[in-house]
């Protein structure tokens, strides 16, 4: 398998087998790192975090994977650079790509991170757009392969705002893997039909399916992964959360949708998440409309049944893999 000067934009641009040796290339460099075998393999290179959206996971994600690798990084924040402001982002490219072996791009359309990567000259990935997660997405399934042991037929259900970056690229994943996945949301909230049919066409040829419900008592039963996140995505407007609260809370994860799923089955969120009034938008939230807690419930967040922080750490490793076949 050779990925060496791909760019990683959307998972709709790789094939299956190129997503399963990526999986399976972040189990074995997460491996590594739990024996304590260095693996400086990309000594030399250096990289470039462009973030005009806010993170924790996949900056960190980033920078401690370079540093492993054996890179150096540069982080550029959007207050303290030129892009967009005065320089445009196909001007950037062309800088960036003389200095940097690597960009990691997270912001607003997709159309942004595909035109970076058009005039960079180097590997560009997308740490998030309005469109899509996809270096999210390899973390999910090393996770879901690691709890599941299997991908192939796994019954996955995602709740909540099934139309933006996270339902978009779940489905996309699960088509190319050959999972079941269902959108279990109110059909608002369905991701775009244009997609849709394409996941459908992909679907044919691995043996998945996409199912769009309403229906929460069937949507959910016998899932082996229940999925949710933000209702209210980073860069939408405050105003949105009195209607997402009102047409999303029938999908909020609850105990009731836990068992209805079933005892085996297991609880992700790529995180951050508003399950109780530790944060400051929970907490006005709170204020607003009396909700203690939002797309899941603090009591299956916490339970057994939840893999989150295995899921968050599964990001570093992930961002290694794609970085590390990029490159090398
Ligand atoms: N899941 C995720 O992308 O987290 P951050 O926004 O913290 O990077
Ligand atoms: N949908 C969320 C994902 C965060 C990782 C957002 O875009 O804010």
């Amino acid at each position: 398998m050779n990925l060496k000067g791909r760019n990683f934009l959307k998972l709709l641009d790789f094939t299956s087998e190129e997503i399963t040796y990526l999986i399976d290339l972040s189990a074995e460099l997460k491996q590594k790192k739990k024996q304590g075998i260095f693996h400086e393999e990309l000594k030399g290179k250096n990289i470039a975090l462009i973030f005009e959206k806010t993170s924790t996971r996949t900056r960190c994600s980033f920078e401690v994977a370079a540093h492993d690798l054996g890179m150096h990084v540069t982080y550029l924040d959007p207050s303290g650079s030129q892009i967009g402001k005065k320089e445009s982002i196909k001007d950037t490219a062309r800088v960036l790509g003389r200095m940097f072996d690597g960009i990691e791009y997270r912001g607003f359309g997709q159309g942004i991170v595909e035109e970076l990567a058009k005039y960079a000259g180097v590997p560009v990935w997308n740490g998030l757009t309005n469109e899509f997660h996809p270096t999210q997405m390899i973390a999910d399934m090393l996770t879901i392969k690691e709890k599941l042991r299997r991908l192939q037929g796994v019954k996955f259900v995602y709740m909540g705002d099934a139309r933006y970056n996270m339902g978009n690229s779940l489905m996309v994943t699960c088509a190319k893997l050959g999972m079941d996945f269902v959108a279990c949301t109110s059909k608002t909230y369905f991701p775009e039909q244009k997609l849709v049919d394409t996941c459908r066409k992909i679907a044919s040829e691995t043996g998945a399916s996409i199912t769009l419900t309403e229906n929460v008592e069937e949507g959910t039963k016998n899932a082996d992964v229940i999925y949710t996140d933000v209702w209210v995505s980073m860069g939408e407007p405050e105003e949105a959360w009195e209607e997402r609260i009102r047409e999303l809370m029938p999908y909020q994860v609850n105990k009731k949708v836990m068992d209805n799923a079933g005892e085996t089955a297991i609880f992700m969120h790529c995180l951050p998440s508003f399950h109780n009034l530790e944060t400051a938008i929970g907490r006005q939230v709170y204020e607003k409309f009396g909700l203690t807690q939002i797309e899941v419930t603090d009591e299956v967040f916490e339970s057994s049944q939840s893999v989150v922080f295995d899921e968050a750490e599964n990001r570093m490793h992930s961002i290694k893999a794609i970085m590390y076949a990029t490159l090398k």
